[in-house]
């Protein structure tokens, strides 16, 4: 029986990401910051999928702390992890900062799969191991496409914009995810990125002065489960069992921001990451 972790599961493409693995008969963990919203995740998956075999975790994946220990949980209860989804995602307008200091976009979208990924990787080889591969989806953006990136100043405290923190959290957790395809080659981890398409969701609704601009686009957004498409076909279909580093859109493999190419950078972003996420 397949096991996988949803982060960000309790709204948006999480939430249907958690039903299209739910259907494919997975065991599926559910990870989010309000426990409202995650219970009624749940009754909703197990309404439409009766027979669901679902698991709600409570964290706030914008802390470091409260992801290690989310990982460590999940770790604790299921040894074998065949899937995990790298959803959560947040756009500020504003350079906030959380509780444990770092800026708040680069720590959602970036440094929280990482800790996720660092800490699950054991329990994603040892899955690997019995059921001959096991995956890494790494929900990206297209907003990384053309971003650059300053590994020495992920959390712009030089310099931030909206878009500039998004879009560089973006591409440092591409590059991530590709350090991990690199580093985890042979085992049968794959770890991959997928942009889901612009989709009608919280994050783009409540994006301010850029939900303007996506408000006049929204006769053109995706719905929520058009948008959970392109990540259930990296999740599921055979054939991305074996491709590994890829970046996907439509669910088909496409050439990244050619940064990603350039090792020197992706080390700097790789090491300025493990500086930032700790130990
Ligand atoms: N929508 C698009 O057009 C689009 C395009 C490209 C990529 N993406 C990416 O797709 C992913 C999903 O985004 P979405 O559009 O579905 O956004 P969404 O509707 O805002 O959903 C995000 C989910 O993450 C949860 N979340 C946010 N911050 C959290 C935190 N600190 N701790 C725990 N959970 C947290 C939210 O819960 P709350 O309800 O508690 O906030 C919600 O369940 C993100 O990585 C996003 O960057 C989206």
């Amino acid at each position: 029986m397949a096991v996988s972790v949803v982060t960000g599961a309790t709204g948006g493409l999480g939430r249907w990401i958690g039903l299209g693995l739910a259907r494919a008969g997975h065991t599926v963990i559910l990870v989010g910051r309000s426990r409202p919203a995650g219970e009624a995740a749940m009754q909703w998956i197990a309404q439409q999928v009766p027979t669901a075999r679902l698991e709600l975790l409570i964290a706030d994946l914008s802390l470091i702390a409260a992801t290690r220990q989310a990982a460590m949980l999940i770790d604790a209860r299921f040894p074998e992890i065949d899937l995990l989804v790298n959803n959560v995602g947040t756009f500020c307008t504003t350079r906030e900062v959380t509780e444990e200091g770092h800026e708040r976009v680069l720590a959602t979208n970036h440094l929280s799969a990482f800790v996720m990924t660092r800490a699950l990787v054991p329990a994603l080889r040892a899955a690997a191991k019995t059921a001959g591969s096991a995956r890494i989806v790494n929900i990206g953006s297209s907003a990384s496409d053309r971003a650059g990136i300053e590994p020495d100043d992920l959390e712009g405290k030089r310099r931030w914009g909206m878009v500039r923190s998004y879009s560089q959290s973006k591409l440092a957790m591409m590059m991530t995810s590709f350090g991990w395809a690199a580093r985890l080659e042979g085992t049968g981890v794959v770890s991959n990125v997928v942009h889901p398409g612009a989709v009608a969701t919280k994050l783009v609704r409540a994006s301010g002065a850029v939900g303007l601009a996506w408000r006049a686009m929204s006769p053109f957004l995706l719905s929520e489960e058009q948008g959970a498409d392109s990540p259930l076909h990296a999740c599921l279909a055979p054939e991305f069992a074996t491709l590994n580093g890829v970046y996907v859109k439509h669910r088909r493999p496409v050439r990244a921001n050619r940064r990603t190419e350039n090792k020197t950078l992706t080390d700097r972003v790789w090491n300025a990451t493990e500086t930032l996420a700790g130990g």
